[in-house]
């Protein structure tokens, strides 16, 4: 029999290549699911890739029999929260109706543990400063919406069969692997680190500020920004806990403290040594004003601690890569 493997979808993509570095790292068999849409090869430094699509039920079908696949790590998915306001069903369609027929296939291959990428975008507005993972789901984009509705799947399949799951709504991700093998290569980057990073590194020449109205003491949005080491990570050990028996679980992946955008463009021009060129514009759609992680369930049931927990650090990783890009 051939020895077990992990599937990873989307692991040519910016957080799936971490994860898959880091579960090389760990000793693991990979095989990577990517149809190289918003992924790069070059990404892939660990285990086999696939070019072709999560949502394809014969060829996902053919890997999780050719791998003796045991573990589904499922990050293939548009990302884009404004792309996902103008065009929602592109998003149902790729995040939410492809997640359904790569769980079919799970089902029918009999995959014993899925680590799903999930988002705090499915709270939306949470009430109070934090969300927690009891907090009320009710997003405010189709991304969200996406995503929540792929959390449901899973979690009734996994009610209706041996399934176990570990659902991990990453809060906002930045930073890049410290040594610079990989890194954030998305074409088009929105994300606000990202396109700071790529402000100081001269590959753009400003940045918009999305709403300085918000009621927050800046007025500008506030987030959670996690590194994405620490994120790959919580992956790692959310597939420890499945193997050893844990049940199935949803958890944040924040680090519990919100950035303003302010407050970020601050750190960047502080780690790049200069000053950036920032317009104040209106607010962005489908935006919530504050959105930080109640964050200890991680630490709990995971046994999860940050190593880089610093945003200096995730901003100057950025930028490192943003300056030394490998591809
Ligand atoms: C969103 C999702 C998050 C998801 C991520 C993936 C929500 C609430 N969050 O993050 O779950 O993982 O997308 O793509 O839907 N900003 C600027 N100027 C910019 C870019 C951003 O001011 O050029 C501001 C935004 O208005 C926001 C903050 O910076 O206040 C962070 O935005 P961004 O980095 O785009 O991430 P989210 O939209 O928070």
């Amino acid at each position: 029999m051939q020895e077990r493997s992990i599937l990873v979808t989307g692991g040519a993509g910016y957080i799936g290549s971490h994860v898959v570095r880091q579960l090389g790292e760990s000793g693991h068999r990979v095989v990577v699911l990517d149809n190289l849409s918003t992924g790069f090869k070059e990404a892939v430094i660990h285990g086999v890739l696939v070019v072709g699509d999560s949502g394809d039920p014969l060829l996902v079908s053919r890997l999780l029999r050719e791998h003796n696949i045991e573990t589904v790590m499922h990050f293939a998915a548009h990302t884009v929260v404004p792309e996902s306001v103008a065009l929602p069903l592109k998003y149902y369609g790729n995040n939410t109706c492809k997640t359904r027929n790569l769980l079919e296939c799970c089902a029918e291959h009999g995959v014993e543990h899925f680590v799903f990428s999930s988002t705090a975008a499915v709270y939306g507005i949470p009430e109070g400063a934090c969300a927690h993972e009891d907090t009320a789901t009710r997003p405010i984009n189709p991304y969200g919406t996406s995503k929540l509705m792929s959390e449901w799947m899973l979690r009734d399949l996994a009610a209706a069969s041996t399934l176990r799951f570990v659902v991990l709504r990453y809060f906002n991700v930045a930073g890049s692997d410290p040594s610079c093998r990989i890194g954030q290569s998305t074409r088009n980057a929105t994300l606000l680190i990202k396109v700071a990073a790529e402000v100081a590194a001269g590959r753009r020449a400003s940045l918009a500020i999305f709403g300085t109205d918000f009621p927050t003491p800046d007025g500008t949005g506030i987030r959670d920004y996690i590194h994405v080491e620490d994120l790959a990570d919580a992956h790692v050990k959310s597939l420890e806990y499945l193997v050893s028996g844990g049940e199935s679980t949803t958890l944040n992946c924040g680090y519990g403290r919100g950035y303003s955008v302010r407050e970020v463009i601050a750190a960047v021009e502080k780690a790049a040594g200069q000053r950036l060129e920032v317009r104040e514009g209106p607010r962005r759609a489908g935006d919530p004003p504050v959105l930080v992680a109640e964050a200890d369930r991680i630490r709990r049931v995971l046994g999860w601690q940050p190593r880089y927990d610093d945003l200096h650090t995730i901003v100057e990783t950025s930028l490192r890569w943003e300056r030394n890009r490998a591809y």
